[in-house]
């Protein structure tokens, strides 16, 4: 229906998006019910204010991926000096920010990481590793190498390929898979699926269970494994120190490529500017998105090592791929400047500091009320993992719609932050305090106390 309105009041807003929006992962008959959406007008670090004036602690900063807080004036101005300056680019040309950027990000990474193809999202970046992976074993002469291991529960994206990754559920509706999805165990030392008792048991035995599904498949037919280091899905899955050493031997023996998907834990998430570095893991390809640009503007990208990049080196030997946005020069300046702040401010080190603090208060909560399971993460990527029956560590039915009440009670307090019905995730922007997570850690007790 075609319509218009010279007065944007409240209600016409709402009662808009009701009618017109499609939002994400959102109901909108339940939407309805409720009024409407929130409507956010405004940020400023780890808070957002709506358009009826009421402020929010954004406890999950977007999806994980504000970094640098909201309300940067910086980036703006830099976004716009870019934008008076050049928009784009002719086809066969590139742009200063852009190169910029890819050598600040070769200068950055671990390793030989250092040849990136531009992207607009977490999404494309996954795809994009995937084509590179299985591509680079045509080119050298293994075209069988096709299958791709991922970890069960793990998400790695939204669209048609990558959304089988990890196999998770709601995905009956997108049938049929694509063949070559192999899923190997998530190395979840609370919830170890091959009943490993400690950290390092459940990361060995998850580890060797990857050479497993390798052997079984024949090497032949594997062309990559895509992981987080630290698995963002599900609570923040920090896996034992063995597992990431045994993997990366594990991929060398058998030619299968690493990717590993630093989309959400890129950038200081958790503590360190990249979460390979807590393992010293220098992966074959890695995705970045989210931090990058702090979600200021849509960018993303896939990072060869030299020795993947150099397969497709020659005329008529190219990546056969190309994205309009991929590479944007006023997101890539929009990057550099993240960049520059997410440095000059320290917040890598704040993520590290404060993501300890946060994660000794949850420790607290975890005394207290016996719906806590677990608490872990690194850095400020930390979850909570739930149980609705302490006695038997049994996990929530969905129709208990406990995350959809916790999400309500967090709300009554001024805090977004969507629970699951297991596990609650929480990656705040990095600029966050300790009295931010004070606030937070009260509203969590408040909310668990009630329910
Ligand atoms: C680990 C991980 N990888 C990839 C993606 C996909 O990124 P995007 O939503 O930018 O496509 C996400 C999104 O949340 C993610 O959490």
């Amino acid at each position: 229906m075609v319509r218009t309105r010279d007065t944007h009041d409240q209600a016409s807003l709402k009662a808009a998006a009701l009618e017109n929006l499609w939002m994400h992962s959102t109901d909108w008959t339940q939407m309805a019910e409720e009024g409407g959406p929130t409507i956010v007008v405004s940020g400023q670090g780890v808070r957002v204010t709506d358009s009826e004036g009421k402020t929010w602690l954004d406890v999950h900063g977007g999806y994980a991926s504000v970094n640098v807080g909201y309300g940067q004036s910086e980036i703006a101005e830099t976004m716009l000096a870019q934008m008076r300056n050049l928009t784009y680019f002719p086809q066969g040309t590139t742009t200063e920010p852009l190169i910029r950027l890819v050598e600040k990000l070769g200068s950055m990474l671990p390793g030989d990481l250092e040849r990136v193809w531009p992207v607009s999202g977490g999404s494309e970046a996954n795809e994009t590793a995937i084509k590179i992976a299985r591509a680079f074993h045509k080119k050298r002469g293994e075209p069988g190498r096709y299958k791709i291991i991922s970890r069960k529960g793990s998400y790695h994206g939204a669209t048609a390929g990558v959304m089988w990754l990890g196999g998770g559920a709601g995905l009956s509706d997108y049938e049929p898979a694509p063949p070559g999805m192999v899923y190997a165990p998530q190395p979840n030392p609370s919830r170890c699926e091959l009943g490993g008792t400690t950290p390092s048991e459940c990361a060995s035995l998850c580890a060797q269970a990857i050479e497993d599904l390798i052997l079984f498949h024949g090497p032949k037919t594997v062309a990559a494994l895509i992981a987080e280091p630290i698995t963002s899905a599900g609570g923040a899955i920090v896996p034992g120190d063995e597992y990431w050493p045994m993997v990366r031997d594990i991929c060398d023996r058998t030619g299968v490529l690493l990717i590993a998907d630093e989309v959400v834990c890129g950038f200081g998430r958790t503590g360190k500017m990249f979460a390979s570095e807590h393992w010293d893991l220098v992966p074959d390809l890695m995705t970045i998105g989210k931090g990058l640009t702090s979600s200021y503007l849509p960018m993303a990208a896939t990072v060869a090592t030299t020795r993947v990049a150099d397969v497709f080196a020659g005329q008529d030997n190219i990546f056969r791929q190309a994205l309009t946005f991929g590479g944007h020069p006023v997101t890539a300046a929009v990057a550099l400047k993240n960049i520059e702040i997410i440095e000059r401010d320290g917040l890598v080190e704040n993520s590290a500091k404060v993501g300890e603090y946060f994660l000794s208060r949850l420790h607290e909560l975890k005394e207290r009320h016996e719906v806590v399971r677990d608490v872990r993460g690194k850095g400020l990527l930390l979850g909570i993992d739930m149980t609705a029956d302490a006695k038997t560590n049994g996990q929530a039915d969905q129709r208990s719609g406990l995350g959809k009440r916790l999400t309500s009670k967090l709300r009554d307090q001024g805090l977004l932050l969507k629970c699951g019905d297991n596990a609650i995730s929480m990656g705040p922007p990095l600029c966050i305090t300790r009295e931010d997570v004070d606030e937070i850690v009260k509203g969590l007790d408040i909310a668990f106390g009630e329910i």
